[in-house]
């Protein structure tokens, strides 16, 4: 049993989100992270990865033991702090896999074949007065993923009905059936299409630079579901800029919701509002893992899914 109003929840959800939380919690709502914490002891805060938790929060509530994040990401957390204070911290993986995997297959699709931008053409009836420009297959490319993860693993056996070569990089090679390289520019090198699928961290924080760029190439595409501090987008707007690189699919932007401009005039682009894990079915599969941590959490049971820090 969790306590009525012993969890604090942070930042907005979306109303599929909240409804779930509704059933079977009652809350304490704090929108704004970086507001005055709300008098009550609470033992845990419930919150999102889109909502940054800085560790003043945390010091004005000591009483906090425990953080349910609804996300598979955890670069929303002061994770150094929870730490250091024993505060412990979970997150939803493997429940948004199908949603998140099934999105970046949409974006690498509808960048190679132009799908956003023909049906444009059939809107505008430009289609009336020439043909729909001539776009590129997927079968027979190399794809490369960066993060050979839960994410990656799953995107890698969507993938192989494409008929494409898969190769991979990641801090260890694994028992899989795909090449492995030890690093993002020699992947970069060796594909068509890089896919990025790894966690936030400070190891993969502008992994790709204008040098993977151009290893990439210009015939090479950059799908990003993963964050976008993983890119370094000045080199990345550079590099569209000047088709150093053929085209990119973005979900995720290094500052979200308001992404750098330059992105939004390009035409070798296709841009989404960070909606991977965004279907209804998934959205509420995501809050009751998070929920049900909190119980374990509560009846002094171990975490289901614990971020191990
Ligand atoms: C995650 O789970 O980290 C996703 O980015 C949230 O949609």
């Amino acid at each position: 049993m969790i306590p009525v109003n012993s969890v604090l929840q942070v930042g907005q959800f979306p109303e599929i989100m909240q409804l779930e939380i509704d059933k079977r919690l009652s809350t304490i709502k704090l929108l704004d992270p970086h507001g005055k914490a709300p008098d009550g002891s609470f033992a845990a805060i419930l919150t999102r990865s889109n909502t940054q938790l800085p560790k003043e929060l945390f010091e004005a509530m000591p009483s906090v033991r425990m953080v349910a994040t609804c996300g598979v990401g955890y670069d929303n957390l002061p994770l150094d702090y929870l730490k250091d204070n024993g505060i412990k911290a979970s997150n939803t993986p493997g429940v948004l896999n199908d949603a998140v995997c099934e999105l970046a297959i949409g974006m690498l699709l509808g960048l190679l074949r132009r799908i956003p931008e023909a049906q444009d053409f059939v809107k505008s009836t430009a289609w009336s007065k020439s043909p729909f420009t001539i776009t590129s297959t997927l079968a027979g490319k190399r794809v490369g993923i960066a993060g050979m993860g839960r994410i990656g693993q799953d995107l890698a056996k969507r993938l192989e009905p494409f008929k494409v070569k898969l190769a991979y990089t990641g801090p260890s090679r694994k028992e899989l059936p795909y090449e492995y390289f030890s690093n993002i520019k020699s992947l970069a090198q060796a594909c068509d299409i890089l896919l990025l699928a790894c966690p936030a961290n400070a190891e993969t924080e502008k992994m790709i630079n204008a040098e993977v760029l151009d290893a990439l190439g210009p015939k090479g595409y950059l799908i990003n579901i993963a964050r976008g501090s993983v890119v370094d987008e000045e080199a990345l707007l550079v590099a569209l800029q000047q088709k150093n690189i053929a085209g990119a699919a973005l979900d995720v932007f290094e500052n979200e919701p308001n992404p750098n401009f330059g992105f939004l005039n390009l035409d070798n682009v296709l841009l989404t509002p960070h909606i991977g894990s965004a279907t209804s079915e998934t959205r509420q599969l995501m809050t009751n893992l998070a929920i049900d941590n909190l119980e374990a959490f509560y009846n002094q049971k171990p975490l289901l899914t614990e971020v191990k820090n």
